[in-house]
Formats: C-alpha cells, sequence, structure tokens
C-alpha cells in the first residue's frame, strides 16, 4: 500500500485517480482548494466504501503549499506518490494573439509553478517513500512538436510544465525519485466539456497507469495511452 497525494482531487480526473486508487488498496489524500468541494468528494467515496483521506491545498497559493506539506508531514512518515492533477483552462481554445496577460499569468500560476513548489515542499516525505513517484499531469496541447495555434495560456503552461518535469527528473533521480509527464487523452469533464471522446475512466486510468504499471526506474518521459510521446 502507497502514500499517494493527488491534487485538484474534487472532481474530474482527479476524483476519478483517488477512486480508480483507493479501489486498488492504497492510501490515498484527496486534495482539493475548496474544503467544502473536497469533503463532498470524499463522501462521494465512502458512499462506495473507499476510505480516503482529505487535505486542504491550493496549488495556485504558496501559503497553501507549505501548510499542507507541513499538515501532511504530521500525518504520514512517507510519501510514495504526488501526483500533479490540478489545473486550469480559462480561454477555451484562445488564440496567442488575443491572450491575456491575466490568462497567461493565472495559467502558468497554477499549471507549472504549483506543481513545482509543491515537489520542493514534499521533497522529505517524498525522499523517505523512495522509490517514489511524481506523476505530472500535462497535456498533448504541451507538446511542443506538436504546437501550433489555440489553447495559448493553456498550452504554454503545459509546456513549462512538460520543462519542469525533466529538471525535475534529472535533479531527483539520485534520490531514487521518478517524475514523468502523464497525459490522460480528451476527456468528457468540465474541462473537456462534452464532445470529449473519453470517458473520465479512461482518462484516470492513462494516470493511474504510472502508478501501477510504469517500473521505478523509468522517469523523464512523456506518457501518454499508448506510451511515450514526442516533447
Ligand atoms: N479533460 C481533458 O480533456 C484533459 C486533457 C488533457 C489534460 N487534462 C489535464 O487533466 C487534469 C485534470 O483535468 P480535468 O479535466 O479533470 O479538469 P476539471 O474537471 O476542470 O478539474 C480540475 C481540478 O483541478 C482543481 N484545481 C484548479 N485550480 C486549483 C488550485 N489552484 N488548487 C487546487 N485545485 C485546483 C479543480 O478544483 P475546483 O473544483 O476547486 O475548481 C478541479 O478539482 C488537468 O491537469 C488537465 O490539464 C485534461
Amino acid at each position: 500500500m502507497s502514500n499517494i497525494l493527488v491534487t485538484g482531487g474534487n472532481k474530474g480526473i482527479g476524483l476519478e485517480i483517488c477512486r480508480q486508487l483507493a479501489r486498488l488498496g492504497h492510501h490515498v489524500i484527496l486534495s482539493a482548494r475548496s474544503e467544502e468541494r473536497g469533503r463532498a468528494a470524499v463522501a462521494i467515496l465512502a458512499r462506495e466504501k473507499l476510505k480516503v483521506d482529505f487535505l486542504l491545498l491550493d496549488t495556485a497559493d504558496e501559503a497553501s503549499i507549505r501548510l499542507a506539506a507541513k499538515e501532511l508531514g504530521q500525518r504520514i512518515q512517507a510519501l510514495h506518490v504526488l501526483i500533479n492533477n490540478a489545473a486550469i483552462l480559462p480561454t477555451w481554445g484562445g488564440s496567442i494573439l488575443e491572450a491575456t496577460a491575466a490568462e497567461l499569468h493565472d495559467t502558468f500560476v497554477t499549471n507549472t509553478i504549483g506543481p513545482v513548489l509543491l515537489t520542493q515542499a514534499l521533497l522529505p516525505l517524498l525522499k523517505a517513500g523512495k522509490p517514489s513517484r511524481v506523476i505530472n499531469v500535462s497535456s498533448r496541447l504541451g507538446s511542443l512538436h506538436e504546437m501550433t495555434d489555440g489553447w495559448a495560456g493553456y498550452g504554454i503552461s503545459k509546456a513549462a510544465l512538460n520543462a519542469a518535469t525533466r529538471k525535475l527528473a534529472d535533479a531527483l533521480q539520485p534520490h531514487g525519485i521518478s517524475v514523468n509527464v502523464a497525459s490522460p487523452g480528451w476527456v468528457r469533464t468540465d474541462m473537456g466539456g462534452e464532445s470529449a471522446p473519453l470517458p473520465v475512466e479512461k482518462g484516470a486510468q492513462n494516470i493511474v497507469r504510472l502508478v501501477t504499471d510504469v517500473p521505478h526506474s523509468l522517469t523523464n518521459r512523456y506518457l501518454e495511452e499508448k506510451g511515450e510521446i514526442p516533447w
């Protein structure tokens, strides 16, 4: 049984990741920026006879990250998996030519800086849990190889998350911590919209498989359902 922290666990892919990992018998800590929404999600899982713990964590807020890391350190001795899932998509499809400072700033703070600061804050617990993993939930829209216009702030923030993943992977390999990017595919959630082809169960599976099927030795990779994709 691993101790696993999931950010943005109150809905969408994050909630489903918590569900699937709890079903496998792991100790899941479901975190959310809203106590009310987070505890409501924990209650949904409890009705399914799945016990997960709650942690208040706003990944766009440095003070919240520090406080949550401290709180978690009082609850567990070691963290085996951190899943940086929380993200925002403020402007659906928007062109780089119309991207506002607010969109660029907000996506960068939540989607890129949050996962980096949280990984830093949890380093003592991740080191104690080694071999441990950090899984950054990114998107194909963050691939430089495929980058076209559209999804401006979001795409840039996910490309930067991919870059941060590679730096973290390099820095943390000597500590026995693997760091990979997982892309869930286009999934029917509030973010993905109703036209998305994949149900949330499948999107979450594409992340959970990095916990269940990917060896600890594999690090610094950009992984999708069918395997590795170009950065
Ligand atoms: N859906 C897709 O098609 C798709 C495709 C590629 C990648 N992804 C990635 O998959 C992940 C999950 O996406 P989703 O589709 O499940 O999105 P979603 O339904 O919009 O859920 C996003 C989650 O992130 C949380 N969140 C946002 N900002 C946060 C913050 N500052 N602190 C803590 N939590 C925060 C939200 O909490 P609130 O409820 O409080 O807002 C919510 O729980 C994201 O990283 C996304 O970029 C999704």
